[in-house]
């Protein structure tokens, strides 16, 4: 590797594996096999209502069928549970979506635990949990998923290396920590409670960071030419934060000032020149989880039916 750390482009390996899901999509439908999603989308929330057109959008490119459900913020439990009972029954549907967040008065933990696991296209049923930690075909949540997809496609190396995980959330810091094991990483998980972190992360060869706090890692709890994964993605509305993360930057202060926010990870950008590879935000990380969604759809449809995938 060269001085400058190497951009590990999201959108171009999105791309990539979006064009083989699509070329899985057409094998399958030579077999009479169309995959399907249905994906719930509760209530207004206009940034999950844009999520879950951008992941509807993507279904019509790749040939997967969809089905979009909007009920009403006023819906029960129960009246979700039975959602979710009659999707599971459907041959039609191999993937099933909640979007989340839902609203406060729906039983979040009962109605994902309600999916059936072989449609947990998401990878948060405790099942697929407990297959992803025993090493069982499953479903694995999309975004540690694509993690692991960027390193292996760039060809940086896992295995023996010293990988630390900052974050200890059941949809990004646990799983992708169980994958970096499963490929033979030597992996620390980091949390709030963690002493010394930065003696920690300053041991990292992969540094994942998934805090959800705006430049948390700073250029101090970096090794020189380790590969950092950002799994943040910060909104900044005051202009002196703008400045402190991004100094001297031209196009990110036009930015702002024309929409009033931009977008930061749990990166201190200034930690990038440091390292030898890093995701940058946006179009790291976040870029792959539509495509890793699209991945488990058509895995799901194939594993419903017993038939093998080229890939995990
Ligand atoms: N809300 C924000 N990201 C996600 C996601 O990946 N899956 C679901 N179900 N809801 C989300």
């Amino acid at each position: 590797m060269n001085d400058l750390p190497h951009v590990l482009d999201g959108v171009v390996i999105a791309a990539e594996i979006k064009a083989e899901v699509a070329r899985e999509v057409s094998d399958l439908s030579s077999r009479g096999v169309r995959p399907g999603l249905a994906v719930i989308l509760v209530g207004e929330v206009p940034a999950s209502q844009i999520y879950v057109r951008s992941k509807v959008k993507t279904c019509g490119e790749l040939g997967i069928y969809s089905e979009m459900l909007t009920p009403p913020e006023s819906i029960t439990t129960d009246e979700m549970l039975a959602l979710v009972a009659q999707l599971n029954a459907r041959e039609d549907i191999d993937g099933i979506l909640i979007q989340l967040p839902l609203p406060k008065h729906v039983d979040t933990k009962r109605l994902l635990e309600a999916v059936s696991p072989d449609k947990d296209v998401d990878g948060f049923h405790p099942v697929n949990a407990g297959r992803l930690q025993s090493g069982q075909p499953g479903l694995a949540p999309c975004t540690p998923a694509g993690i692991i997809e960027i390193l292996r496609r760039t060809g940086l190396p896992i295995s023996g290396q010293n990988a630390v995980v900052v974050g200890r959330s059941d949809i990004v810091g646990k799983p992708v920590a169980m994958m970096l094991l499963n490929e033979s990483a030597t992996v620390t998980i980091c949390h709030s409670k963690t002493k010394d972190l930065p003696a920690v992360t300053r041991n990292a060869d992969i540094l994942v960071a998934a805090i959800g706090r705006p430049g948390f890692i700073t250029p101090e709890m970096v090794k020189r030419g380790a590969t950092l994964i950002d799994v943040g993605i910060n909104r900044l509305t005051d202009p002196a934060d703008v400045q402190r993360f991004f100094p001297e930057d031209a196009e990110r202060a036009a930015a702002f000032a024309k929409r009033g926010s931009v977008i930061v990870g749990d990166i201190d950008p200034a930690a990038f020149a440091l390292s030898g590879a890093y995701t940058p935000v946006p179009g790291g990380v976040g870029a792959l989880t539509i495509a890793m969604l699209m991945h488990n759809t058509v895995k799901a449809a194939k594993l419903r039916r017993g038939i093998a995938s080229e890939r995990r």
